[in-house]
């Protein structure tokens, strides 16, 4: 039951109006909503992020905000014994190219998130993987901005659609943890508008979220909380964007600065040196330095989005019952349309009946790894062990229940299937060598507040993969990480699978792919380096030198980092222009089956038509990418203009089009999107680097 915007604004105004001082102030700021730091969890509080208490003489509920874009997450396990579907990474989703899936799998949030209580979901993950070694790019969807601002637009109108408010976040240019608080994002502001900015402009066209979440780190010299630019010129200005904007959870630095910026609300005021939107926000009232319109202008904001999706007038009631069955499943499809088939020298799928099957990795018999942080997910039955410390709170390394072994057993029933942890290499290895295949569950864990350190997988993964390789050649690598990761042994293995962090139904559709019971369809949304003196910036920080959370002792002072060195070509722009070959392009998988392209067609740059047929023996689904460079201007990057996933069958062939999203083709001059004439060069195919056919175009 959700109400137009226009309906949505008069009311959330005559409530503004009959709201007193001390109301109003309740909805400004508030503290984590958990026992944190000798503070007990506020009265009515479900335990969440954060809870802001309901005004029932006005019909006004109370605010529960939950975590994030995988599902409902459990900080620091305040509500025992909470059961939630925990989704694959975002980055998955990218890799599934369908918009359609990621409204599915918003819906499943949505629900969730609405039959527990919570009326505001701290979902939508926007910002661009400029960082390979991100430690929340799990969080993230793509390197691309189209790709990335098309799904989370989608997903957050799956939340939404619930009842829920979603947010989308952190805004902008939110592209490592290591000195997250303490790091400045400078770019040029036409750079920015055609990258990070743009998948955020897309995703709020797309969503229309409620809220908009900015990063912890500083944009060219302000904080993101207090970024003018941002919040006024941008988001609010521009954008004309309806919604409100609440702060990053300790991220909040001023109180004058932050609300004449745009700022309304300031999230986990507990964890920020001062109370900035409280007390002191009152007094600045009263001297006149903040108007008071503009406070309302924050709370009107807050009550129009939540009217309009429903939650005044189908308010949250709690512990209302899910279908976690059907949920598992919608993660099942998911991660079986997000997995990437990297490299098939024809052992998969496996075809083996009756013989000996030896699965090597880590819990690989209990579950599948999440990632770390606030949006971590644990469901009943999830193996933790110890993994990082956020704010001094212990983040534990969840392996969600879904075991890879327990799947491939039941998916290869005539098999002998054992099963080793791989940490006594010297076993593993002659096991492997009496073995018909084996397959090496890899993996690596990233967490909020923590980057990985160098892209190589950890724990002397690599060698147990050379070792286990050289003893049986027929040896399928399926790597759970939260980003790509080099591949030393890539040249000795047989296969090797992407399956990011897969979720709940990671187990059966790992299996599903290496059986076959699935045909792999996801292309990856990320570039995967051949090395890290690829990338615009190979070094890194150490994270011992700065302050990556909130709410502790600053360590050294504001860290620059250089954007412009790759400016709006972030990832596989980046690569194209230093003529860099990497180990895979982004938009690269396989397939059990082969697909042709014919008969390119364009008068113009809205849209190309293109024949595409499986010219393989499988049904299977292809994803059509649409790349488009300016002729002879060497500044301008091949850029993914379009993308269109489709299922053929085996022999089919399909007319498609592919509409092109004009600002992607554009120059950003002076704050507005200008296509410059002259001629394109169009390119259809199956990766950034394919160029198997082509035509030019020229713009009026
Ligand atoms: C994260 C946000 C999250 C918030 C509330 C912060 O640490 O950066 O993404 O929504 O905590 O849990």
């Amino acid at each position: 039951m959700s109400a137009p915007l226009e309906t949505a604004d008069l009311r959330a105004r005559e409530l503004v109006a009959q709201m007193t001082e001390d109301e109003k102030f309740a909805w400004l700021s508030g503290p984590m909503a958990i026992p944190f730091a000798h503070q007990q969890k506020p009265d009515g509080a479900l335990g969440s992020a954060a809870f802001y208490p309901a005004i029932p003489r006005l019909g006004i509920p109370a605010m529960q905000q939950s975590d994030a874009s995988l599902g409902i997450g459990n900080l620091g396990n305040v509500r025992p014994g909470d059961h939630a579907t925990g989704l694959p990474s975002s980055l998955l989703l990218g890799a599934t190219f369908n918009p359609e899936l990621a409204y599915e799998t918003g819906a499943v949030v949505g629900r969730e998130a609405h039959a527990k209580g919570f009326n505001v979901q701290l979902a939508g993950g926007a910002n661009l993987i400029r960082e390979p070694r991100g430690g929340r790019n799990f969080e993230y969807i793509a390197e691309d901005p189209l790709l990335t601002g098309i799904l989370a637009g989608h997903s957050v109108r799956g939340i939404q659609d619930q009842g829920v408010v979603s947010t989308v976040k952190h805004f902008a240019v939110n592209a490592e943890e290591t000195g997250r608080v303490m790091v400045s994002s400078n770019l040029a502001e036409a750079a920015l508008r055609e990258s990070d900015l743009l998948a955020f402009e897309l995703a709020i066209e797309i969503g229309a979220p409620g809220a908009v979440m900015p990063g912890y780190n500083l944009v060219n010299g302000d904080y993101a909380s207090e970024n003018a630019f941002l919040l006024s010129q941008v988001l609010k200005g521009e954008w004309a964007f309806p919604g409100w904007v609440m702060s990053d959870w300790g991220a909040t630095h001023s109180t004058e600065k932050a609300m004449l910026a745009g700022l309304d609300v300031q999230s986990g005021a507990n964890l920020d040196d001062q109370h900035y939107f409280g007390e002191a926000l009152r007094q600045a009232v009263k001297e006149g330095r903040v108007p008071r319109s503009r406070v309302d202008d924050s709370l009107h904001r807050i009550l129009r989005s939540l009217i309009v999706v429903g939650a005044l007038d189908n308010p949250v009631v709690r512990a209302q019952p899910i279908d976690y069955s059907q949920h598992k499943l919608a993660a099942q499809r998911e991660a079986e349309e997000g997995i990437v088939l990297l490299k098939n020298n024809g052992l998969l799928p496996l075809k083996l009946r009756a013989r000996r099957l030896l699965v090597v990795g880590r819990h690989a018999d209990h579950g599948v790894l999440c990632g770390g942080g606030s949006s971590a997910v644990t469901p009943i039955g999830s193996l933790s062990v110890p993994g990082t410390d956020i704010m001094g709170m212990p983040v534990a390394k969840v392996y969600q229940p879904s075991s890879p072994l327990q799947a491939i057993r039941e998916e290869g029933e005539a098999l002998q299937v054992d099963f080793l942890d791989g940490d006594d290499v010297a076993l593993a290895t002659a096991q492997a060598g009496l073995a018909d295949a084996v397959i090496v569950f890899a993996q690596e864990w990233r967490s909020e507040a923590l980057d990985a350190q160098g892209l190589g997988l950890p724990d002397a993964q690599d060698a147990l993969i050379e070792a286990l390789a050289a003893a049986n050649p027929a040896t399928a690598v399926v790597v759970q990480s939260g980003g790509p990761v080099l591949m030393p042994w890539l040249g000795k293995v047989a296969a090797v699978l992407a399956a990011w962090y897969p979720g709940v139904g990671g187990g059966p559709a790992m299996a599903g792919v290496l059986f076959g019971r699935v045909n792999p369809s996801g292309r990856l949304p990320v570039t995967f380096p051949a090395s890290e003196t690829q990338l615009p910036r190979p070094g890194q920080i150490d994270p011992s030198t700065t302050t990556s959370n909130p709410g502790s002792p600053r360590i050294g002072g504001i860290i620059p980092i250089d954007y412009d060195i790759e400016g709006s070509d972030v990832g596989y722009r980046w690569y194209a222009r230093e003529q860099l070959t990497p180990l895979f392009p982004f938009g690269f998988g396989l397939s059990y089956t082969t697909f042709a392209y014919s008969g390119l067609h364009a008068c113009a740059l809205d849209k190309v038509s293109v024949t595409v047929t499986n010219t393989g023996a499988r049904d299977g689904a292809v994803t059509v990418q649409v790349y488009v460079a300016r002729l002879g201007n060497e500044g301008y990057a091949k850029r993914l203009a379009g993308f269109r996933k489709v299922l053929l069958l085996a022999g089919e062939s399909r007319q498609l089009e592919v509409a092109l999203e004009p600002r992607v083709l554009a120059s950003s001059v002076e704050g507005r999107f200008v296509l410059q004439r002259g001629g394109y060069r169009l390119w259809v195919g199956d990766d950034a680097q394919d160029e198997r056919l082509s035509m030019d175009v020229q713009a009026q």
